[in-house]
C-alpha cells in the first residue's frame, strides 16, 4: 500500500495524479467512482486541466445510491450529472436506480454489466468515518457482492446535511467483492475528522468491523490523504511512504 499525504490545497492534483498513473496502462480503463465531498476536488482538477483525453477514455460506473428517489438533488446521480458530467468528454456513468421495482434484480444488473465490461479496472473510494467503503457498512465482509442495504446511524447523520428530513434508511451498493476485484484502487479522505478512521483502516486489524481495512489486502492500493487525514498515522505524515 501507497501512502501519499499532501497539503490541504494539493489535494485534487495529487489525486488526479494518482488515478491517472493507476490507470497510464489501460487504453479504456472501466472506472468505479465515489461521490461524497471527498473526491470533489479531483473531478474539479479534472476539469480545470487537460483530463478530458484521460476521461474519454473512461467507462464510468457509481459505486453506490442512496435509496430515496432517483430525481433528487441529492442523489448520486444528481452529483455525477454535477461533478462528472461537466468534465468534457465524460462518458455518462452506469448508476444504480433505486426507483427500480425490485432493488436486488437492480443489483444484480449493475453487478452484470460490469462483470460484461471486465470488472473494475481502477475503483475510487472515499472512506465513512464509521469505515464503510461505498455502502458496505460495517458487518460487511470480504465477499459480499451489490446488494441493497440499510443505512447505519453514522452514514444516515452524514446525508442529512443534504437530505434533511428526506434521508434515506437505505442504500445501494457495489460488494466489497466488486470494490476489492478491482485491478487497482485509490483510496481518498481529507480533513481531521476522517483521522481516527484512516488510522484504524490502514493500522488497525483487517476485518468487517471496519470494511475499509480490507484495502490492506488488496495488492495495489495508493491511499491519497491530505494531512488532517494523515493525522493519527502512526507512521506520520508529510511524507510520501510504500509498504
Ligand atoms: C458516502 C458514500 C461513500 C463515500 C463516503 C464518504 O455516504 N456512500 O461512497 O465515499 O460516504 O463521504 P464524504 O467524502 O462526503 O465524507
Amino acid at each position: 500500500m501507497e501512502v501519499i499525504v499532501v497539503e490541504p490545497e494539493r489535494f485534487g492534483d495529487a489525486a488526479l495524479e494518482a488515478v491517472f498513473r493507476a490507470t497510464a496502462d489501460i487504453a479504456s480503463p472501466v472506472v468505479g467512482l465515489a461521490t461524497g465531498k471527498t473526491p470533489v476536488p479531483l473531478y474539479a482538477a479534472l476539469r480545470a486541466r487537460a483530463g478530458a483525453e484521460w476521461v474519454a477514455r473512461v467507462r464510468p460506473f457509481a459505486i453506490d445510491e442512496y435509496g430515496g428517489r432517483r430525481d433528487h438533488p441529492c442523489a448520486n446521480r444528481a452529483y455525477f450529472a454535477l461533478h462528472w458530467g461537466a468534465i468534457p468528454g465524460a462518458a455518462a456513468v452506469e448508476q444504480f436506480d433505486p426507483d427500480a421495482p425490485d432493488r436486488a434484480v437492480e443489483c444484480n444488473r449493475l453487478a452484470t454489466a460490469l462483470e460484461a465490461a471486465g470488472g473494475l479496472d481502477l475503483v475510487v473510494l472515499g472512506i465513512g468515518t464509521n469505515g464503510h467503503l461505498a455502502f458496505n457498512e460495517p458487518g460487511s465482509g470480504p465477499g459480499t457482492s451489490a446488494r441493497a442495504v440499510r443505512l447505519t446511524e453514522a452514514s444516515m447523520a452524514a446525508a442529512r446535511g443534504c437530505w434533511g428530513l428526506e434521508t434515506p434508511d437505505t442504500g445501494l451498493t457495489l460488494g466489497l467483492a466488486e470494490l476489492l476485484g478491482a485491478r487497482r484502487a485509490v483510496l481518498l479522505a481529507t480533513g481531521p475528522a476522517k483521522a481516527a478512521i484512516v488510522a484504524e483502516a490502514l493500522e488497525g486489524p483487517e476485518g468487517p468491523h471496519c470494511p475499509a481495512s480490507y484495502l490492506q489486502g488488496h495488492p495495489a492500493t495508493v491511499v491519497v490523504l491530505d494531512t488532517g487525514a494523515a493525522a493519527l498515522l502512526r507512521r506520520g505524515g508529510g511524507a510520501t511512504r510504500r509498504d
